[in-house]
């Protein structure tokens, strides 16, 4: 019988019974080296582990903690093999150096969570490896693939203005010209949206946000559901010696039990500020894929199966000084990077980078909200004496 997602995430990696009983947590196993009972188990494991088994021979490898949260990890995402990395950035950074080799070229999506830009301009670069990104709106794809090109790296929803993207489309274009689809899925968590379902071959999330979802874990996952890749991710992330320790894979392990729960109260709370601010006369235009009135609604609705505490919304005018003064007047939104974790986030985005996205054509100042667990009628509070503060303060 197979069950529901909900009830897989709870019970995921349950430790077995010893003698009749058993913890209901998974144990926190911290080591740094592993004991074998003798050489020819030593030899054993090692020849397993090298064959392509997900089987601990030293310390770096993890052991229950980490294999229970990657098995939870892997039920979210539909994926056969998970890596876990030290933090988000390191798993896309692992994508690209288990993918790509000197000479090769990757197509990227435009609106990717932008230190991306820093990653090809400071390493990849330096390797020979080429970055060239396209806008899902505006351009054709397929006329921008190269003989050179190994790998088509988006994210959908985007970062900041949250454009969503036909996966499907793209992943038919992807393996009908033999190129890797990878995609960051830290919006969808792989509970809200799955894209190896969707014809995707890898899953890349910033575990630091909804699925620890508590802020207090920095951590990454690198998800496959094919055996050669996971052969080339798994090199990879050996040769770089990614490793996590086993007390933030008990957090992110707790924090995954109740992603669910979590997720549909960010989203309520984040249709109820989606609306406030729609209709509120100082704001231009609200960004949020479970609107109606957003672009992507449409695919969103075809393709996702909820939406979480993002929402970005632009002023209605064009007055930087304004949106400095309102994010300032904020009591319950601390101004702060990051999302996903239980509390409410603010941060004013750089208008530089706002025309690096051509989805859409925002050039008025922009605000992204993570919208927390806090009371919705709170933040609706916070945000509407917020406005009326930034209105009467004096000017900088
Ligand atoms: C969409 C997305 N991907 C990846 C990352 C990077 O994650 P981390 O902060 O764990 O490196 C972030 C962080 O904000 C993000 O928003």
């Amino acid at each position: 019988m197979s069950r529901h997602i909900d009830t897989e995430l709870i019970h995921a990696g349950s430790p077995p019974f010893h003698g009749g009983a058993a913890p209901v947590n998974v144990p926190v196993v911290r080591t740094s080296t592993v004991r074998f009972a003798g050489t020819a188990e030593y030899d054993s494991i090692h020849e397993r582990r090298a064959a392509g088994e997900n089987i601990a021979s030293y310390g770096r490898h993890g052991l229950e903690t980490h294999r229970a949260l990657e098995t939870a990890i892997n039920a979210l995402e539909g994926g056969t093999r998970c890596f876990l990395t030290p933090s988000g950035l390191s798993a896309i950074t692992l994508t690209f150096l288990a993918l790509l080799s000197p000479g090769d070229h990757a197509l990227v999506s435009d609106s990717v969570y932008s230190p991306l830009r820093r990653v090809d301009q400071q390493l990849l670069r330096r390797l020979g490896i080429d970055l060239s990104y396209f806008s899902p709106g505006r351009d054709r794809v397929e006329d921008l693939i190269r003989p050179q090109t190994r790998l088509l790296y988006v994210e959908s929803p985007g970062s900041l203005l949250y454009e969503v993207l036909d996966l499907p489309a793209l992943a038919q274009l992807a393996r009908r010209r033999g190129i890797v689809l990878a995609t960051d899925n830290t919006w969808g968590s792989g509970y809200l949206y799955r894209p190896l379902q969707l014809g995707a071959h890898i899953s890349v999330l910033a575990a630091t946000k909804y699925i620890s979802g508590h802020s207090d874990v920095m951590q990454g996952a690198v998800v496959v559901g094919d055996d050669e890749l996971a052969v080339r991710i798994a090199q990879a992330s050996d040769n770089l010696g990614l490793a996590i320790s086993a007390d933030d894979a008990y957090l992110s392990l707790r924090g995954i039990r109740t992603l669910p729960v979590r997720l549909a109260q960010h989203q309520a709370n984040a249709l109820q500020v989606a609306h406030f601010l729609q209709a509120h006369p100082r704001v231009g235009r609200v960004f949020y894929p479970a609107l109606p009135s957003d672009p992507g609604h449409a695919l969103w609705q075809r393709d996702f199966s909820g939406a979480n505490g993002l929402l970005s919304f632009s002023l209605r005018e064009d007055d930087a000084d304004l949106a400095r003064r309102f994010v300032d007047a904020l009591e319950l939104f601390a101004i702060g990077a990051s999302w996903g974790g239980y509390e409410s986030l603010v941060q004013l985005a750089a208008p530089a980078r706002l025309h690096e996205h051509s989805y859409f054509t925002e050039r008025r100042p922009v605000v992204r909200l993570h919208v927390g667990l806090e009371n919705a009628n709170d933040l609706v509070d916070d945000l509407s004496r917020a406005f009326q503060k930034a209105a009467v303060a004096p000017r900088r």
